[in-house]
């Protein structure tokens, strides 16, 4: 089946799909963005993605003259065109296209375009298994990662790093050693059987996954902190893991090198897996491949 996008109003085949050359998403990063699990044909966490969505165009002054109701419409109209039953759905909502000039145009027309591509969640579950390995590196990002934009360029950098490596993820540090995130992956630690991720700040996206899991982890008892946490304590941790849309959960077994929890998944990731799969099974009736 051919794969489509959808472009302000219009669903076309993907390689006819375009954007104006002076959209401001394209010139400057001017844009914001989703990424959403698509599984067994339908969308996982769907209100949490489109109340972030809103914010950050709130705090972008983008005006989307599309209610959330039409919003879903749309997004449900394009996942089932592309006929996938396991993706990923991409939004993005830039300012729009106009002439070439940093300061706002004086009327502009928000640009939505949204692509769905298949995904393989399945590969998770070996991942899980094994658990995955990871690099750090100094967080050069700017001042509000915690808004959902296209200007990813210190992410990309970084997650080819954490490639060239044979890592799965760079995890960013601030020049104060407290680690952040990773480059598109919130990050974790358990010590003492609690599980420990940055709070809430202008320094971290607020993931849709780390949020679900803080819920799971706490209707299973399971001790939730929200504080910063540094390098040499993640070194030092009992197991390690990080969340995101596209890996709900994943131990990391090794930080630059060195082995975490003895190099192979812990008790703790061991209890939040079956949380984390049970809650997408129960929101989309997806389950996933026996390891
Ligand atoms: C920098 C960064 N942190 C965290 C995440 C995880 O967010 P979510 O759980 O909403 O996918 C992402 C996702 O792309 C990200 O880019």
């Amino acid at each position: 089946m051919p794969q489509l996008a959808y472009v302000d109003g219009r669903i076309s085949l993907l390689r006819d799909a375009h954007v104006h050359v002076e959209d401001r998403g394209l010139q400057f990063a001017d844009a914001v963005y989703e990424v959403c699990a698509v599984l067994n044909g339908r969308l996982l966490d769907w209100p949490a993605h489109i109340a972030r969505l809103r914010r950050n165009l709130a705090a972008l002054f983008i005006d989307l003259a599309l209610s959330d109701a039409a919003l879903a419409l749309q997004a449900r109209r394009l996942i089932a065109a592309n006929g996938q039953a396991e993706a990923l759905l991409y939004i993005q909502v830039s300012r729009g296209a106009a002439r070439r000039d940093h300061g706002f145009p004086a009327s502009p027309r928000p640009s939505l375009i949204m692509t769905v591509r298949r995904f393989d969640f399945g590969q998770r579950i070996a991942q899980q298994a094994r658990g995955i390995a990871i690099i750090t590196l100094p967080d050069l990002r700017w001042r509000r990662v915690d808004m959902k934009t296209t200007g990813l360029l210190a992410n990309v950098l970084a997650k080819q790093d954490a490639r060239a490596a044979g890592a799965f993820e760079a995890w960013l540090v601030g020049e104060d050693g407290i680690v952040h995130e990773g480059g598109s992956t919130n990050a974790w630690i358990v010590k003492d059987g609690a599980i420990i991720t940055h709070p809430l700040s202008a320094s971290i996206l607020p993931g849709i996954a780390r949020a679900s899991l803080i819920a799971l982890a706490r209707s299973a008892q399971i001790v939730v902190v929200e504080r910063p946490f540094s390098l040499d304590e993640a070194l030092a941790a009992d197991e390690a893991l990080l969340t995101s849309t596209t890996a709900p959960l994943l131990p990391v077994v090794r930080i630059d090198g060195h082995a975490i929890g003895g190099g192979t998944p812990g008790p703790v990731a061991a209890r939040l897996a079956p949380l984390v799969w049970g809650e997408i099974t129960r929101q989309t009736g997806w389950v996933p491949p026996a390891a």
